[in-house]
């Protein structure tokens, strides 16, 4: 009602009619009305509004069976001087060392903010021993989920990559109503995904702090996924810790392009066989789930924004073998990879620099987050 009386009067005011858009959106912070162009979400971070900004309660480890326990405490998420923090910290300070490897953890709570949020993995309750101890890292993971999703438009993310030995920060989306089914049928997009470690090369090409990435998931199993078709890095000498950053994503009808500031980083633009046809999947004997999709399928539907900063995982996101100043502590086919993580503690915690400035370097920083319609 006050949506369309202040429409009415904008049109009045200001004599701009609203063209319509081909975005749409749901969620208790998306706009009535969907005009071309218009902003449509935004955070500048002035406070925490937990309205928008769904914390991720959980010990899963992202499906990587990453180190880090997310959790909704203002030691690991605030907003300070306008800029968002995701700040990692040790479980121990929490909890006491002994109850890493003898503690039992069940993160279910009573109040709806509390409530754990992913069960898989483990993630609602689990008991450390000495060869697989409790997540030893706290951090955040935050999400629109109920606030805002959309299909089509503009993103831009101001943010600054944190510094410190296995650190993996990300800002993506992720799918609100798995249309397609469950990952990676109904996509993913990685807007900028990068790793903490400051010295870090794999076959001599540094892949730490000096690269950033995105990439789009899709596919119809976890075991055939066309990512590596939808996967663009770039580096930057300086360093993507050392300053600010505009992260950006075009997402049409059309084509899905990812920038960092302003300068296209990738883009694919699929054809009339759409993404099933882009990630090789028509010469495999398996059913199409987005045959009655457009050619964007499964980047035809709602998605939302996710900021969180991870450490590890056995994924192979962290190679075996790079080459690091302190090499890396576990193996990612260890069955102990948490604990052999821990046990290398004197090899990372120093590069964290947790001590020093309420541990910035090592957070994620994010200045703005910002969606437009098409
Ligand atoms: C939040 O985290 C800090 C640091 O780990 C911890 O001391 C505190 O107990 C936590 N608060 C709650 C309510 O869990």
């Amino acid at each position: 009602m006050w949506a369309a009386v202040i429409g009415v009067l904008g049109f009045a005011v200001f004599g701009q009619a609203c063209t319509p858009s081909v975005t749409t959106v749901s969620g208790t912070h998306a706009p009535i009305t969907v005009c071309s162009g218009a902003m449509i979400f935004a955070d500048d971070f002035t406070e925490f509004d937990l309205e928008k900004w769904q914390h991720e309660n959980t010990l899963a480890g992202g499906g990587n069976w990453e180190f880090q326990y997310y959790n909704n405490n203002r030691t690991n998420s605030f907003t300070h001087n306008g800029l968002l923090f995701i700040r990692p910290s040790l479980t121990s300070d929490q909890f006491g060392e002994a109850f890493l490897s003898s503690g039992h953890l069940n993160i279910e709570g009573g109040a709806p903010a509390d409530r754990c949020t992913n069960p898989q993995w483990f993630g609602c309750e689990r008991t450390g021993t000495p060869s697989n101890i409790l997540n030893p890292i706290k951090s955040a993971r935050i999400r629109t989920v109920n606030s805002f999703s959309f299909r089509y438009g503009r993103v831009e993310v101001r943010a600054k990559m944190p510094a410190g030995d296995w650190l993996w920060p990300a800002i993506w989306l992720m799918p609100a109503y798995n249309s397609y089914g469950t990952w990676p049928a109904s996509g993913e997009i990685d807007l900028v995904e990068s790793r903490g470690n400051r010295n870090m090369f794999n076959n001599g090409i540094h892949i730490g702090t000096q690269e950033a990435g995105s990439t789009l998931h899709f596919g119809p199993y976890p075991n055939l996924n066309g990512w590596e078709r939808a996967h663009w890095v770039r580096r930057n000498s300086a360093g993507y810790d050392r300053a600010f950053h505009r992260y950006q994503l075009e997402w049409t009808p059309d084509f899905i392009r990812f920038s960092i500031d302003d300068v296209e980083l990738g883009r694919v633009t699929p054809g009339s066989g759409g993404f099933w046809q882009l990630g090789g999947f028509d010469t495999q004997n398996v059913e199409n789930p987005w045959r009655y999709g457009s050619k964007m399928a499964p980047f035809d539907q709602k998605f939302y924004l996710i900021i969180n900063l991870a450490v590890g995982g056995t994924n192979g996101f962290f190679p075996d073998g790079v080459s690091n100043p302190v090499p890396k502590p576990w193996w990612n086919g260890s069955p102990t990879a948490l604990t052999d993580f821990w046990n290398g503690r004197s090899g990372w915690l120093p590069t964290w620099n947790l001590n020093s400035n309420d541990g910035q370097d090592a957070s994620l920083q994010v200045d703005y987050v910002r969606v437009w319609a098409l």
